[in-house]
């Protein structure tokens, strides 16, 4: 199908779903007390993920619109189209081959192979490091792993090595540090022993300037702890497609670990971007990562749309987005070890879907994506909760919750669970004005004062929301998860009929950071609008 005709199938699909959501109005509460099969009838599992999606305004027909509209858009096709390793990515003239990283068995492609290099390479490396036969400028083993990445270069392998705390190894310790702010790095390297401490310079590009600038630093505290120049590249490996800039750094060819312009850098915790990981928890913690990753891969490739997991969530954004008017949608994992998925995800998601213009370059007429913000519960629901249950927005939920105790505290883990099922229970009920009342006159309070007061206790309920459920918090379950999102992000990106993989909209900022730097110290130029040249004035001039 042509792109044009693609479009013009979107914009009906869009308005028939706009036609029956303005006719069919109906509750929640009317759609579970109408059907007692409805959680089960619109629940699904794969590779160890079980999703209840029935906390959402669907109904059958709702839910075969959106399978429609999924079937015009030609999703399927797109999906094979992405999973073959067809230039995908139509701006930068590329694949996307993130699912070859998680390939199980025997490398069957170029890619493939290249990925089974790279992979032997970082079990050498790690089992030299762990081993205590990499050695630093004094002769001591490595015992601190510094990463410096930002972005895709640090989120995924950052959440991950945190979700794995148990897996992590007593021997090493693995930090982090992206911000450009030197705190970011000078509290970090505060306490460590430079002449145990390896960098690893994440960074696709190998020109983004925070990492740069890190790197820099890093290179010139190793040196005044005392570590010759020609002993830095037992401190210094890096993992970069730009080969020259990385050697230009000083980094050894053989400390240089490959990536791939068909990785895109938010789906790279795959490649040797999860390096970290690999030394944090061990090859086959990681091993295990890509094959829980492999198996949601699977799933997505071969099930059908309407058991779909990724699709299913996807079409449910979509429909909220097109149709409700929701302008953001909130992630909660209830689980401690995950804070750091939410951010992750807001990469993987805003930087993919916040678009404007279609695939052909033509200005959409509906919204793309949406703002994803989120916290690990049960924290958030003694911040911003009160906005979810009784703010004038619609803010879809996906609720992520792990089945196993992460702790020994089995008691804190019931209560953890508790607060997750009720959260979505109560965004589903809500209270209504007469509860309310009922509710205060039942405390004591006069009639009067229970009318005076109840409309502020009115929850109105009716939103939405998704439960995950994870049988654990384990390398294999962790793989799936990340791989379910990746491919939703992606069908959404398809729905919307935008590329998901580039983020040019990063570029302007990065160049006009560039200027402003070089206009330290000098005159400003005078047609920059007069709050820029204002806070260059009060800032840094
Ligand atoms: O500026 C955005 C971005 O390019 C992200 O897409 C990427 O994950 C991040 O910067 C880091 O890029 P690199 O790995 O090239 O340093």
């Amino acid at each position: 199908m042509t792109s044009d005709s693609l479009a013009v199938s979107r914009t009906a699909e869009i308005a028939r779903l706009k036609s029956h959501h303005q006719q069919h109005k109906w509750s929640l509460r009317d759609l579970f007390a109408s059907d007692s099969q409805r959680a089960q009838r619109f629940s699904t599992e794969a590779a160890g993920i079980y999703l209840d999606y029935s906390k959402n305004h669907l109904r059958d027909d709702t839910l075969q619109l959106l399978l429609d509209c999924a079937d015009k858009l030609d999703l399927r096709g797109q999906i094979t189209a992405l999973l073959d390793g067809a230039n995908i990515n139509n701006t930068e003239h590329r694949p996307a081959l993130h699912t070859a990283l998680r390939f199980q068995g025997q490398p069957q492609t170029e890619h493939e192979q290249a990925v089974a290099d790279c992979r032997i390479q970082m079990q050498k490396f790690a089992e030299k490091v762990h081993s205590g036969n990499w050695r630093g400028f004094s002769g001591e083993p490595i015992r601190h792993i510094v990463n410096i990445g930002i972005g895709g270069s640090d989120l995924g392998p950052r959440m991950v090595v945190e979700a794995l705390r148990p897996w992590q190894r007593e021997d090493i310790a693995v930090h982090f540090v992206a911000n450009i702010d030197g705190a970011d790095l000078s509290d970090t390297i505060a306490e460590l022993p430079a002449e145990n401490t390896l960098f690893i310079v994440a960074s696709k590009s190998f020109s983004t300037l925070e990492t740069r600038q890190n790197a820099l630093s890093a290179r010139q505290w190793i040196l005044d702890a005392g570590c010759r120049e020609d002993q830095l590249a037992q401190h210094f490996v890096a993992v970069s497609s730009n080969i020259v800039a990385a050697q230009d750094f000083g980094i050894a060819p053989e400390n240089i670990f490959p990536m791939w312009n068909w990785v895109g850098g938010r789906y790279s915790l795959w490649s040797a971007i999860g390096l970290p990981i690999v030394l944090a928890c061990g090859y086959e913690t990681y091993e295990e990562l890509l094959s829980g990753a492999h198996a949601m891969d699977e799933h997505f490739a071969s099930a059908p749309l309407e058991e779909n997991l990724p699709a299913l969530l996807a079409l449910i954004h979509f429909w909220y987005r097109q149709c409700w008017g929701a302008g953001s949608q909130v992630v909660l994992p209830y689980a401690q070890r995950l804070a750091k998925f939410p951010a992750w995800l807001q990469q993987l998601d805003m930087e993919s879907l916040g678009k404007s213009v279609a695939r052909d370059g033509h200005q959409l007429q509906y919204p793309s994506g949406s703002v994803i913000w989120g916290t690990e519960g049960s924290n958030g629901q003694h911040s911003f909760h009160q906005l979810l249950h009784q703010g004038t927005d619609l803010i879809p939920a996906d609720f992520i919750a792990v089945k196993e105790p992460t702790s020994e505290l089995r008691e804190q883990h019931q209560w953890l669970l508790a607060c997750c099922i009720s959260q979505s229970q109560a965004l589903l009920r809500g209270k209504s004005l007469h509860e309310a009342r009922q509710e205060l006159e039942k405390q004591g309070h006069t009639h009067r004062e229970a009318h005076a007061l109840a409309p502020h206790k009115v929850v109105p309920g009716n939103r939405p929301s998704n439960t995950l459920i994870m049988e654990r918090l384990d390398p294999y379950h962790l793989g799936s998860l990340l791989a379910l999102y990746e491919h939703k992000v992606f069908v959404h990106g398809c729905l919307l009929g935008i590329n998901p993989f580039d983020q040019w909209g990063v570029e302007l900022g990065k160049l006009l950071g560039a200027q402003i730097h070089e206009a330290i110290g000098g005159e400003a130029p005078a047609d920059w609008d007069g709050s820029t040249r204002q806070l260059l004035a009060l800032l840094i001039n």
